[in-house]
């Protein structure tokens, strides 16, 4: 299976997507869960981290993962080695972090073996440089590689300036992995690190790892189930 959800085919419905924040939680829970049957999924994350200033937060959403029982792998850009550092990542995850195309860990046996290790490509943050090359599809680094070998749901969660975001660039580039089917979710209004407030903003780890942890049944779903 490709994807949690299944990727969509270009149709006319297409040219106005909804944000995801628009959709009621449960329709989303209830969604992704059918798509996937994720009961039967092993509780796995691969997390991207690109060249943002909201890198800073990685650490929090690996802890995050980490605590909820998720084994979490990371892979940074070369850029977002310089707001994160790979030492507290591989820290963090109990793993250390690729860091660049030629890392073993990404290759096995001539074969991009993480792509089949998880269910879910987390990238968070997500910079406009990295939407472009996702939605160019090209593969010039480790982490562009894997989210075109991925075969599970690529989730994206920007963060950038408000006036890269506006860019009509950007928002071809994101309408771009709405067609793949790839969920972006966010950015937020709120303080950007330009001391400015617009829209822009990382969701916030919490969130995040709320959202995608619903992609799961609860403890007590899977209990409920296997009595039945
Ligand atoms: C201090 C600083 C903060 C930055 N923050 C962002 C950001 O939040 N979002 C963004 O899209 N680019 C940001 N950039 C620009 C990216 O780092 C740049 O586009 C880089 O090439 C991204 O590389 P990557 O996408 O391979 O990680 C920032 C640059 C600097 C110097």
């Amino acid at each position: 299976m490709r994807s949690l959800t299944a990727r969509k085919s270009p149709n006319k419905s297409e040219g106005q997507p909804f944000p995801p924040s628009l959709r009621s939680v449960r329709e989303e829970r209830e969604r992704a869960r059918a798509a996937l049957g994720m009961a039967f999924r092993p509780r796995r994350i691969v997390l991207g981290v690109t060249g943002s200033i909201a890198a800073y937060k990685a650490p929090e959403i690996i802890r995050g993962f980490v605590k909820a029982g998720f084994e979490t792998r990371c892979i940074l850009t070369s850029r977002a080695k310089d707001f994160v550092a790979p030492l507290t990542l591989a820290t963090l995850s109990h793993y250390p972090p690729i860091e660049n195309e030629n890392d073993s860990q990404l290759w096995e046996m001539a074969h991009l073996s993480l792509a089949e290790w998880a269910p879910v490509l987390l990238i968070a943050p997500a910079t406009a440089d990295f939407i472009a090359k996702l939605a160019a599809g090209l593969g010039d680094n480790a982490l562009s590689l894997l989210s075109l070998a991925f075969k599970g749901q690529v989730i994206v969660c920007p963060a950038m300036d408000g006036g890269m975001w506006e860019h009509p660039a950007t928002k071809r580039n994101v309408e771009t992995l709405r067609h793949f089917g790839y969920e972006i979710w966010g950015p937020e209004l709120g303080e950007l690190a330009s001391g400015k407030i617009g829209i822009g903003r990382m969701v916030e780890p919490q969130a995040i790892i709320e959202r995608v942890k619903s992609f799961w049944p609860s403890e007590k779903e899977r209990i409920r189930k296997s009595r039945r």
